[in-house]
């Protein structure tokens, strides 16, 4: 080989890439409670519109704007379809944010701990990082996030790794006194007691993200939207890839939304073995922080987290650690099936 390898732009060279949870490789057999998948299968609405895609809708070019997800999403959730925007993913939706809205020397602040891509997205783009410690009991720290004078605050509710939810009034006053965008993450919304859904009618900072990842049993497939002013959606698309959404996610995310009978059952189903689960592990002395998420936050008692996950993987049980400082005396645990809370149960 001759000539020079090229170097990536120094922000890229320094930065560290986000560390997705550990994914089975082929023909492993775990008990996968590691990175708040839906235990449950899809709707069976997905499979079918899958099989009856014609050959013809993968020939040529998706819909650019998804516009008929957008059409559903918008009946679905009471909104014009210009205040919707489909993503690969929710994580390409927080990427789109951010090119849209912060750029280099820019501050991004948020409420920490909380979702590890916010950081990585920031460094990709040369953005300064505010982390504001979330206040007492996990409460939203409304002013001090407004002090940093961000151009965006981003926002995971209910909060990852802690479950944690804050009510829409108190979001509210937030989106009012702030300045810059307000990006609500709402992808385990699905499992809470309430959402900010409304706020993007009066707030015209506010940015809802959603997953299809979580709620609906697709996270192999791919698909996340905004709810937004029109005015933000239209800058958001002005940034995205031209087909950032391909034929297939597109019908099968339509499917599942329609089918809201299904997910719904799946939800209820979650939360309940997410109080059941919460309850056996205090029993067994763990602190569970309680949950509005399909995962648990629990410190390990003793707190030796880092032994726990070792021995329970040894078990073919994946639970999620984090050996970062207050996180790692703690467990992060999805919420499986009936059938597999008893195995972690019985496991510990
Ligand atoms: C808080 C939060 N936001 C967004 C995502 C990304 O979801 P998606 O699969 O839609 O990209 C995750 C995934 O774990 C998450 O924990």
């Amino acid at each position: 080989m001759s000539g020079t390898t090229p170097r990536p732009r120094p922000a890229i060279e320094s930065m560290t890439a986000y560390t997705p949870g550990e994914q089975p490789g082929p023909g492993e057999r775990f008990i996968k409670l590691n990175t708040n998948e839906n235990p449950y299968p899809p709707s069976p609405r997905v499979m079918e519109a899958i099989r009856a895609l014609d050959g013809e809708a993968l020939r040529r070019y998706p819909n650019p704007m998804a516009d008929g997800f957008r059409a559903v999403a918008a009946r679905v959730h009471g909104v014009s379809p210009d205040m919707i925007l489909a993503g690969n993913g929710s994580d390409e939706i927080l990427a789109m944010v951010m090119r849209a809205f912060v750029g280099p020397g820019d501050v991004l602040a948020y409420p920490h701990p909380t979702y590890s891509l916010y950081p990585v997205l920031a460094e990709m783009a040369e953005v300064k990082v505010v982390e504001v410690p979330w206040g007492p009991a996990w409460s939203l720290p409304a002013q001090a996030l407004i002090d940093t004078g961000a151009r965006a605050i981003f926002f995971a509710n209910p909060n990852a790794p802690s479950g944690t939810l804050v009510g829409p009034d108190q979001v509210r006053a937030l989106a009012d006194r702030f300045r810059g965008v307000l990006l609500v993450d709402e992808a385990y919304v699905d499992f809470a007691e309430s959402d900010c859904l409304a706020l993007v009618k009066s707030c015209p900072n506010v940015v809802i993200s959603r997953t299809f990842s979580k709620g609906y049993s697709l996270a192999g497939l791919r698909f996340g939207y905004a709810v937004a002013a029109p005015s933000i959606i239209e800058a958001m698309a002005k940034v995205k890839d031209s087909y950032n959404c391909d034929a297939l996610s597109m019908t099968a995310a339509t499917a599942a939304l329609e089918d809201q009978a299904h997910a719904r059952g799946g939800w209820q189903a979650v939360r309940e073995e997410r109080e059941r689960l919460a309850a056996e592990l205090g029993r067994r002395g763990f602190a569970v922080i309680p949950s509005q998420a399909n995962f648990l936050l629990a410190t390990v008692p003793g707190g030796d987290a880092a032994a726990l996950y070792a021995k329970l993987k040894a078990h073919g049980i994946l639970i999620r650690y984090f050996a970062k400082p207050g996180l790692d005396d703690k467990v992060r645990i999805t919420i499986g099936t009936r059938e597999q809370n008893d195995a972690l149960l019985a496991a510990l």
